[in-house]
């Protein structure tokens, strides 16, 4: 699976690059990092236990706490008449109390926190809770949700060209529906926070969220104080992948509520079990589409209306909805467009981010459309993608014109290098002498915009002191999740300084430090946080310029630092960084720097839903390969080979892992990973026994990723483009591949758009 790193020769100039590897290897393999449950609790700590709902929707006749409250141990239990504030907690719509005040719109709905000694002994008292109800209607799937009328806001629409028109001149359209289930974060590390009280009412909270400034306000909010009395702190994250952007807040409010009237430190963690029920997933989708194309397989026309399961509240499902409208033709150009969205109110628990952020969902359509089409003409979809591919400056249905493409550039490249034409000669020849296994391929491309939708979010802050022993302490507004942003930032400023990276600490992510942050999200991390500590280490370096200029008696154009030595010109002077530091010191001179970055070009109108949304696209190129056993319905992944767009990969290890996680983690939302709600809205898929995600033995036996040469964009941090997101969409390849195994076998089998393909569906689907 590694043997791909050596290919990466991708003109890496800095030793730097190619040596560093994610600074918490360490701790993680030694069982040291710290997560919020390793925090270190102050004496008379108090543990949290929430209380929810057990039905998805109904009206709360009577709630009997007495017996819970009176359990040896327990201090008190909250509910919604303890908040100071308001009982508010919805980021984009204010849709989403805290506690369930006179009804409940899910199962698993926070109605109160059981605050005791221990967890078990909240445990216990939860069970002691005598909850009287009148059950509602529950609505669980988009198309009841629509016939009811049942919507979280607004529809949005996005169009190019006519397509009435267009259909109107196509020599085949085709229409269908298509299906994607949810998807669980199964983050390692479970929902939780640590709230203690500081002097003068001041809360400090420890959390494992992706956006601490998001915690702080509307902490601040549900507590009716100002934000600068509240500081959030995160030290990493054990996985977050989009469930933690926004649904790591009501724990973190919970404990601060506590907190607040009890004056003592509250911890509450979420158990596996209570966090499966509680909170939100990657959103499922009830989409239906309809595409027209010439004779010569040009897509010409495509039609598509997204329901999209919101759940109960909005939570970040309207922004998620519009990310499925921007990437809803991929890496097509389709000339003409019109997409349209709709946020369906359902009793499902509200669901959330999730790698992709509605990306996935909207690309999982156009293939399917495209599937269905290269089956019905009788053709290979390839041909079809490949006429349709993206070209220098096509326009986007939302108006940004593509440049920088690489979707040709990465397609034929994966065509070349991998060598397709023998690769389906191989899976024909293998179906042609296999009855009871048979192989499928399929090729997925993608573009995946980079940056907040949202473009207000698109900023970033980092502050940078220098200590006078010449160590270097950097803080911003990254949140280290796994992804290795934190490796990114200290490459940054140990290049720009030309220091040890030893020299180098990434502090904890701290609302006292970095204020007012976007979360940790959209991919975008690094290039905003680290753009802003360029900006931060490069004003220092001149300062420090200037000294040694003066010290060394000639002009600061002659001057050079590196190696922690000071240069002029080539030759090494005895300066060296630390005696610079000291000099520098000596002269007054300010080693603190805070340095501010947004990105700029970059802008969209809602009132006519165009605009130039994104920084850059992300592109690359993914040929799929699987073999299902014909008798089980069991199949495996044998070939992953990629072509992604790197850019110039400013750390190739963890850009690697980045793609590797990403794409096993879409083939697991394609194939096997199924969440299932029933008629009552109660999650089935409740524990690791029901919900499966890939293990290692799911893995695909050959990775291989090769990054395509180009010159890298200018608007990603050190030319390293953004990679977080990107390539979970290979893994859409997996569908398709399965199906055309299946096809194989069975040429009776219709195709049929319904993801995750389980191996029920795929042997039901054999002998059809
Ligand atoms: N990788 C790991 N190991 N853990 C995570 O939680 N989250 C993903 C991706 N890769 C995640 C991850 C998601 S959803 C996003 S948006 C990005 O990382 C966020 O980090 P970045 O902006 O630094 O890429
Ligand atoms: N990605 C992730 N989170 C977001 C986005 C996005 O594009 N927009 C708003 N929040
Ligand atoms: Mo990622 S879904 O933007 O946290």
């Amino acid at each position: 699976m590694r043997k791909n790193l050596a290919h990466m020769k991708n003109d890496i100039s800095n030793a730097l690059k190619q040596s560093m590897k994610n600074i918490d290897s360490y701790t993680h393999v030694r069982g040291e990092s710290i997560y919020v449950d390793d925090v270190n609790v102050r004496e008379g700590t108090l543990f949290g236990v929430v209380f929810d709902a057990l039905k998805a929707h109904g009206k709360i006749k009577s709630i009997d706490y007495s017996n819970a409250e009176q359990l040896e141990g327990v201090h008190r239990i909250f509910t919604y008449k303890d908040i100071p504030g308001e009982n508010q907690i919805g980021g984009v719509i204010p849709d989403e109390p805290l506690f369930a005040e006179h009804d409940f719109h899910f199962w698993g709905q926070p109605i109160a926190l059981i605050v005791a000694e221990s967890e078990f002994i909240a445990r216990q008292a939860r069970r002691l809770i005598k909850i009287e109800i009148e059950e509602l209607p529950v609505i669980t799937t988009c198309k009841e949700a629509k016939k009811q009328g049942s919507f979280i806001n607004t529809h949005r629409s996005f169009n190019l060209g006519d397509t009435e028109k267009a259909f109107q001149e196509c020599d085949y359209i085709f229409e269908g529906e298509t299906f994607s289930n949810g998807q669980e974060h199964l983050y390692i590390e479970t929902q939780g926070a640590y709230a203690e009280p500081l002097e003068n009412g001041s809360i400090k909270i420890t959390s494992s969220t992706q956006g601490p400034t998001i915690v702080q306000k509307t902490t601040a909010k549900v507590l009716g104080m100002a934000m600068h009395k509240i500081e959030v702190d995160v030290t990493r994250l054990g996985g977050g992948f989009g469930g933690k952007e926004d649904q790591a807040t009501p724990w973190a409010v919970m404990a601060a509520l506590a907190t607040f009237h009890l004056k003592q430190s509250v911890k509450l963690v979420l158990n596996r079990h209570d966090d499966l029920r509680m909170t939100g997933k990657r959103h499922p989708y009830e989409s239906t589409y309809k595409i027209g194309l010439t004779k010569d397989l040009k897509i010409v026309a495509y039609d598509v209306e997204f329901l999209q399961n919101s759940g109960a509240a909005a939570d970040l499902s309207p922004a998620i909805a519009e990310r499925t409208l921007f990437h809803a033709t991929n890496s097509y150009y389709i000339k003409n467009v019109k997409t349209t969205v709709l946020s369906c109110k359902t009793n499902l628990p509200p669901n959330t981010a999730f790698r992709g952020f509605g990306g996935p969902q909207g690309m999982f359509v156009i293939e399917s459309a495209i599937a269905k089409a290269a089956s019905e003409i009788g053709v290979s979809p390839i041909k079809i993608q490949e006429i349709n591919l993206l070209q220098e400056n096509d326009e986007f249905s939302y108006g940004q014109i593509a440049t920088e493409v690489e979707a040709q550039n990465t397609w034929d490249s994966a065509k070349s290098i991998f060598d397709l034409e023998n690769l389906e000669k191989e899976v024909e020849a293998f179906n042609a002498t296999h009855q009871d296994f048979k192989k499928g391929l399929a090729l997925m491309p993608i573009a995946f915009g980079i940056s907040f939708t949202n473009t207000p979010m698109n900023h970033a802050r980092a502050l940078v002191h220098i200590y006078q022993d010449g160590s270097v302490g950097i803080s911003t507004a990254a949140v280290e999740m796994g992804q290795g942003v934190n490796t990114k930032l200290l490459q940054i400023a140990a290049q720009v300084f030309s220091i040890d990276s030893a020299k180098v600490k990434i502090e904890t992510t701290n609302t006292t430090r970095v204020a007012n942050t976007s979360p940790s999200a959209a991919s975008s991390t690094a290039d905003l946080n680290g753009k802003a500590l360029l900006k931060a280490c490069n004003a220092l370096l001149e300062r420090l310029k200037d000294v040694a200029s003066e010290e060394l008696k000639t002009s600061k154009d002659n001057i050079i630092i590196k190696n922690e030595s000071v240069f002029i010109n080539t030759i090494k002077s005895d300066l060296t960084w630390t005696e610079l530091i000291s000099k520098a010191m000596l002269k007054r001179i300010a080693l603190t720097e805070n340095a501010h970055y947004a990105t700029p070009i970059i802008h969209f109108d809602k009132t006519k839903e165009k605009g130039h949304p994104f920084a850059y696209h992300v592109y690359g190129t993914a040929i799929i390969t699987t073999t299902i056993d014909c008798t089980r319905g069991t199949y495996v992944f044998d070939d992953v080979k990629i072509v992604h767009d790197y850019g110039k990969s400013m750390s190739e290890g963890i850009d690697l892992g980045q793609v590797e996680g990403a794409l096993v983690q879409g083939i697991g939302w394609m194939t096997m990973e199924e969440i299932a709600y029933n008629e009552e809205g109660k999650l089935l898929s409740n524990a690791l026994s029901t919900y499966k995600i890939p293990d290692i033995f799911s893995v695909p036996s050959n990775i291989e990723v090769i990054p395509v040469e180009t010159k890298g964009n200018e608007m990603a941090i050190l030319k390293s483009k953004a990679v977080g997101e990107p390539p979970l969409m290979y893994g859409i390849g997996a569908y398709f591949a399965l199906q055309n195994a299946i096809k194989a076998f069975n040429p009776k089998y219709k195709l049929k758009f319904h993801a995750p393909m389980t191996p029920e569906k795929v042997l039901m689907n054999l002998y059809e």
